[in-house]
């Protein structure tokens, strides 16, 4: 049971944490210093990197311009367990200590477009802000001939690319004499911090020829605050889109602008290299490239097709991402269901098992009960047999002259020893009771109400019967125990009217019975080489022997073994010990319904009437009509005789007499000229044959000899019968 408890917990656990395991390996933080369209371009950049990287987590976070708020970030994200930073830090000295304290945690760290002010990074990617600032500065002093004013809006003061811009682009300033650097005001990378600054402005602003935004936002915003037609803008950025640089530019409201490459999809494959320690470069110069009227245009249109590829490819992310998402639920259902298949047949072998159990058990429980009765069935049989030859022998004694006439101290002792004989038998009877459960009235009912009765009928037929044995052939009987104990005692009951025949087992019984085909026989049922049942069936199957009565003697004094006894065909079942004169009074029943049914044969033989024949006695009708068959098929033969008769069924002379004799009461040679007579009978009253000629067809070798017989069965000569 807890082997089977402990199965299922696995099975569970294995599902849950299959179901419930995250695959990602890689988790990665970007820290955006601001949220506008240059950082949402690359954000999508950065997850479309992604796509190509099944084991890639992002956690993105935008500080909206605030150095405090992205030190907080930077902390949360380090917390959250990112396995590497991307940081775009606002100002670099405000966020610097921030990001050294993940680079010294071991948590690699690129930085991107905007400097630290430490060393403390795995990497550095940016395009070359002062080379912009410059080339910017070029641009607009060719525009402008050498010739004009020029004003400057600086991005955030803290952040290294309004820095590095304005560098660039004082240095090429340096360059043109001719052009007066009106003024740098201090924007914050916001279209409103530039309108902001104009407005704030002290010095003089008319006649201003073109102003560098240090990006595309505040360029439009220094543009809206000085609303002035003749003066040009430019910026920086460069981004595509609808409200983006180059589009300002195609339009001319821009003069120009310089690409600030965002590369999301370049700086993640370097956060992955570095995870899986892949070689990757310290320092990464994007590279980029100037924006003015002339190739507006076909930047946009590139651009279209850049987007239209991405978001094709976004189409196919998400559908192969619904795809993954079906397959993990259906993964979750495949494997609940297993898991409830597995718990099904789990509780089916349980079952199963318990059921076996239950039936082992059971078989257990009925082969001991069936042991047990056995054994008293059997300790039963062992004091039985004893006690029978103790009370049998007692009977015989009390009816002795010399013990009626005793002492009464003799006939003290002598019922002392009878009265505890019977008091032993009635105990072995409570014992057996007690121990297998069964009423008395179940063990030995003949032995109890029945006893008086029929012991009172003994004593009646016992004078009778004498008479109707004496005049006649004495009966034999076959005596089948294997206790010669039993046998001697028996021999004394029955020797003084019986002619007796003996046998150790069930074989030897069975021998003697199919030599001798003796008139009935009283046989123990516990025996060894073959016991009393089968000996009583094969008595009963037996051609030779079918009609001879049984009676089962035995200590087998269970209802159902009265019924086993009966099953197999027994006439009579008595248990011992037994009654000598209860024995004696069923075999003389036997006996004389034996000749009873002879009677009715014969009987039925004159009348011809078979309705009363009972049933058990069709088979032995069987053998007569098969004797009658062979004898009138040879009747003519004078020189029949019982020997050819015999070895035509397939009989001895012993078995076909006896066997003749018990069923009709005649002796075959009496039923052969009984045959012969009535044939001639027959012929007389039938034919105008003389009477010798009659004689001789019917078998008989005289006429005269067959006259003799003829009167003797009819009473009458042949010549009277003819007439
Ligand atoms: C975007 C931005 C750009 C600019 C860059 C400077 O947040 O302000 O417009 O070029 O950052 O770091």
């Amino acid at each position: 049971m807890k082997k089977d408890i402990t199965l299922i917990v696995i099975v569970f656990f294995i599902i849950f944490t299959s179901c419930t395991t995250d695959s990602k390996r890689y988790k990665i933080g970007i820290s955006q210093c601001s949220d506008d369209i240059w950082r949402e371009k690359q954000n999508a950049e950065l997850r479309m990197g992604a796509y190509f990287h099944d084991n890639v987590e992002l956690r993105f976070a935008a500080a909206y311009d605030s150095d405090e708020r992205q030190v907080q970030q930077i902390d949360s994200l380090v917390s959250t367990g990112i396995d590497l930073l991307i940081v775009a830090p606002n100002q670099m000295a405000t966020i610097t200590p921030a990001i050294d304290r993940v680079f010294d945690k071991g948590i690699p760290v690129i930085v991107f477009e905007r400097k630290t002010s430490s060393q403390k990074y795995t990497a550095f990617i940016s395009a070359d802000n002062y080379e912009m600032g410059r080339v910017m500065g070029e641009y607009i002093a060719g525009r402008l001939h050498g010739k004009g004013r020029v004003l400057e809006v600086m991005g955030l003061k803290g952040s290294s690319p309004a820095i590095e811009r304005h560098n660039g682009f004082a240095d090429a300033m340096k360059n043109y004499p001719g052009i007066e650097f009106v003024a740098t005001l201090q924007g914050d990378w916001t279209e409103e911090s530039a309108v902001k600054a104009i407005h704030d402005y002290q010095g003089d602003l008319s006649k201003i020829d073109f102003v560098f935004g240090q990006n595309d936002r505040m360029a439009m915003g220094a543009r809206k605050a000085l609303a002035s037609a003749s003066t040009k803008y430019c910026g920086i950025d460069g981004l595509p889109g609808d409200n983006g640089g180059i589009r300002l530019v195609r339009d001319s409201i821009l003069d120009a602008t310089y690409i600030y490459p965002t590369h999301g999809d370049q700086l993640l494959q370097m956060a992955v290299n570095i995870l899986d320690d892949k070689p990757y470069k310290k320092e990464v110069m994007l590279m980029s490239a100037l924006v003015t009227k002339e190739n507006a245009n076909v930047l946009l249109m590139q651009n279209e097709e850049i987007v239209k590829q991405s978001e094709y490819l976004d189409k196919l992310h998400n559908r192969a991402d619904s795809y993954l998402q079906r397959l993990a639920t259906q993964r979750v259902v495949m494997l609940m269901a297993v898991a409830l298949i597995a718990l099904l047949l789990l509780v089916a072998v349980m079952q199963y098992r318990h059921q076996i159990q239950k039936l082992r058990m059971h078989e257990e429980r009925t082969r001991m009960e069936r042991e047990q009765l056995d054994f008293y069935t059997q300790a039963a049989h062992e004091l039985r047999t004893p006690l029978t030859l103790i009370e049998a022998p007692l009977d015989q004694l009390a009816q002795t002259a010399s013990i009626q006439q005793a002492d009464d101290r003799t006939n003290e002792l002598f019922s002392i020893i009878r009265r505890n004989t019977a008091n032993l038998s009635s105990l072995v009877n409570k014992i057996l009771d007690v121990q297998t459960g069964m009423s008395p009235q179940e063990l030995a009912p003949v032995q109890t109400d029945e006893m008086a009765t029929l012991q009172i009928k003994a004593e009646q037929s016992k004078e009778t019967f004498s008479l109707e044995t004496s005049g006649a052939d004495v009966p034999t009987l076959l005596i089948v125990d294997d206790n010669a104990d039993i046998r001697t005692l028996l021999k004394t009951i029955l020797q003084p009217y019986y002619q007796l025949l003996e046998a150790s087992d069930g074989q030897e019984g069975l021998r003697i019975a199919n030599e001798q085909v003796p008139d009935l026989i009283v046989s123990d049922v516990m025996m060894p080489v073959m016991n009393g049942l089968e000996f009583c069936q094969q008595i009963k199957t037996d051609f030779v022997t079918s009609h001879i009565p049984v009676i089962l003697l035995t200590a087998r004094a269970l209802n159902k073994h009265q019924i086993e006894g009966y099953e197999s065909g027994a006439d009579a079942y008595i248990t011992k010990p037994f009654q000598a004169d209860l024995l004696l009074v069923r075999i003389n029943n036997l006996l004389k319904s034996r000749l009873q049914l002879r009677q009715l044969w014969s009987s039925n033989e004159q009348k011809e009437d078979k309705a009363e024949i009972p049933k058990n006695e069709v088979k032995e009708d069987a053998f007569i009509l098969r004797f009658k068959a062979v004898v009138e098929e040879k009747m003519s033969d004078s020189d029949l005789s019982i020997e050819d008769i015999g070895a035509e069924m397939n009989l001895s002379r012993v078995q076909l007499y006896r066997k003749v004799k018990a069923l009709t009461g005649c002796s075959p040679v009496d039923l052969l000229r009984k045959a012969r007579l009535s044939e001639a009978q027959q012929m007389l009253m039938n034919s105008d044959l003389s009477v010798s000629e009659i004689a001789y067809k019917v078998g008989f070798a005289s006429p005269s000899y067959f006259t003799k017989c003829f009167k003797e069965e009819y009473g009458k000569v042949p010549g009277e019968v003819r007439k």
